[in-house]
C-alpha cells in the first residue's frame, strides 16, 4: 500500500465510523433504528440513554425495564437475536418530535467497555391538504407536520386574493396544524387557486379549478375530471356538500350515495363521471375532488340540465300570487258592497236574521 492508497483508506475509514454513528432521520409516529454495534463478549451490558433519561437496558442476558423512562414505555425494543452478532441498534417504535436528541449507546463486556452517540432527528411531512369549499370561500388545512410548515396561495391568472384566518398552531405533541381561507371573488372559468403547504423538503398542492359549463344532451351528460397515474381516492360531489360516490384504487372500490347509482350511467377509467336520466334536480355545481400521490386536485364544473323546469316553481309561485290577490281584491269588493249596504241599514236588524225569522215563521 503506497502512501496516498493509506490515506484514502483512513480517511474511507473515518468517513465510515463517523456515518456508523452519525444522524438518524425519524419520521413521525413510525418506526427508527438507532444504529449501534459493539464487539461481542462475555458478560454483556447495554445501556442506552437519552440526556440523563434511561430508555432501555439489558444485561444477564435480558432487558431490563425497571428504570426505564416513561415516555419511552413498551416502545423500545433490541434486535435480541442479533446481540451475539454485535448488532445493539435501538428499534424506537411510535417515533415522537419530544424524541429528538442525542443518544448513548454504552456497550461493556469483560474486553472492556464502549460509549457512542447517535443523534436523532424528527419530522413530520405533509401528507395531505384536505380542502373545504364553499360558494365564496376555499379552506384548506393541514395537520401533524414539523418542523413549522408554512402555506401560500397562488392563482394561474392574476387575481386579487383575499386571505382570511389564516391560522398555525402547535398542538401537545408539538406538531403543527394550519389552516387559512381563501375569498374567491372572481368565478371566471378556467381560473385555478393553488394552496401549497410545505415543511423542509416535503409539500402538498392542492389545486381548485373552474371547468366551463357543460350542457346534458338527451338527458346524459360527461363532466371530466383530470386523469391521474397515481389515484388515491376520487370523491364525486354535487353542490358542494351532497356526496354522488367515493372511489379508492387500493382496495379497488366504488362506493355510491343515496340515490345516485341510478343516475350515473358510468364512472370510467379516465375518472369522468357520465350521467344519465338527467332532470332539472340534478342542475348544480359537481366537484370532483381526486388525490394522487403529488397532490390533491378540486374541479367545479356547472352543469346545465335545458328543458328542465327550473323556470316552473317561480311561475307557478307567481301564478298562486296572482290568484291569491285576484281573489282577495273579489273578496274586498264583496265585503266593500256588503258593508255599503249594511251601513244603509244600521237601524234595522241583521238582513240574515230576518230571514231566517220570516222563514221560522213560514
Ligand atoms: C441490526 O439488525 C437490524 C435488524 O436486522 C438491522 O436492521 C440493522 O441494520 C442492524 N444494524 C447494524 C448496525 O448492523
Ligand atoms: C386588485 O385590486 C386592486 C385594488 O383594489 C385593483 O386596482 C385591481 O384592478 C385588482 N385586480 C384584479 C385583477 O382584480
Ligand atoms: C373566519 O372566522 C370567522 C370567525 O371565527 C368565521 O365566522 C368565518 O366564517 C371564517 N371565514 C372563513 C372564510 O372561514
Ligand atoms: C410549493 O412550495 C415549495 C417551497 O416553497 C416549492 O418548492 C414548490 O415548487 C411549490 N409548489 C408549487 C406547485 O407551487
Ligand atoms: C406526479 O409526480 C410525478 C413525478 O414526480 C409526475 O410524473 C406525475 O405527472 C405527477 N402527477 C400529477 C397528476 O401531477
Amino acid at each position: 500500500m503506497t502512501g496516498d492508497n493509506c490515506v484514502v483508506f483512513l480517511v474511507v475509514l473515518t468517513f465510515l465510523w463517523t456515518a456508523a454513528r452519525g444522524d438518524v432521520q425519524c419520521i413521525f409516529m413510525e418506526s427508527c433504528i438507532l444504529p449501534c454495534s459493539f464487539d461481542p463478549g462475555p458478560e454483556i451490558v447495554i445501556h442506552w440513554v437519552q440526556g440523563n433519561k434511561p430508555v432501555h437496558s439489558y444485561y444477564h442476558n435480558a432487558n431490563k425495564l425497571s428504570h426505564q423512562d416513561k415516555r419511552y414505555t413498551g416502545r423500545t425494543s433490541l434486535f435480541e437475536s442479533q446481540i451475539l452478532n454485535g448488532n445493539v441498534s435501538l428499534l424506537l417504535k411510535k417515533v415522537e418530535i419530544q424524541d429528538r436528541g442525542q443518544y448513548k449507546c454504552y456497550t461493556s463486556t469483560i474486553k472492556g467497555n464502549k460509549e457512542q452517540y447517535v443523534s436523532v432527528n424528527v419530522k413530520a411531512p405533509v401528507s395531505e391538504v384536505n380542502v373545504e369549499q364553499t360558494g365564496d370561500s376555499i379552506t384548506c388545512s393541514s395537520n401533524g407536520i414539523y418542523p413549522q410548515p408554512e402555506l401560500k396561495w397562488s392563482t394561474i391568472l392574476p387575481s386579487n386574493l383575499t386571505i382570511m384566518n389564516h391560522t398555525v398552531h402547535q398542538t401537545e405533541q408539538q406538531v403543527y396544524t394550519i389552516r387559512s381561507s381563501l375569498l374567491i371573488s372572481d368565478h371566471s372559468e378556467g381560473l385555478e387557486y393553488i394552496c401549497n403547504v410545505t415543511t423542509g423538503e416535503s409539500y402538498w398542492k392542492a389545486t381548485v379549478r373552474q371547468q366551463a359549463p357543460v350542457t346534458s344532451e338527451d338527458s346524459e351528460a360527461s363532466i371530466s375530471c383530470i386523469t391521474a397515474k397515481t389515484l388515491r381516492s376520487l370523491v364525486w360531489k354535487f353542490n358542494y356538500n351532497q356526496i354522488i360516490l367515493k372511489k379508492t384504487t387500493s382496495p379497488a372500490n366504488i362506493q355510491y350515495w343515496n340515490n345516485w347509482k341510478q343516475k350515473v350511467k358510468e364512472e370510467s377509467e379516465s375518472n369522468n363521471l357520465i350521467l344519465k336520466d338527467l332532470s332539472s334536480d340534478q342542475q348544480g355545481m359537481y366537484t370532483c375532488e381526486l388525490t394522487t400521490a403529488n397532490g390533491t386536485y378540486i374541479i367545479n364544473t356547472f352543469l346545465n340540465v335545458p328543458g328542465s323546469n327550473q323556470g316552473k316553481p317561480t311561475v307557478l309561485i307567481a301564478v298562486i300570487v296572482i290568484v291569491i290577490v285576484i281573489a282577495l281584491a273579489v273578496a274586498g269588493i264583496v265585503a266593500g258592497i256588503i258593508h255599503s249596504k249594511r251601513k244603509k241599514n244600521t237601524s234595522s236588524e241583521e238582513p240574515g236574521y230576518d230571514l231566517v225569522q220570516a222563514k221560522g215563521s213560514d
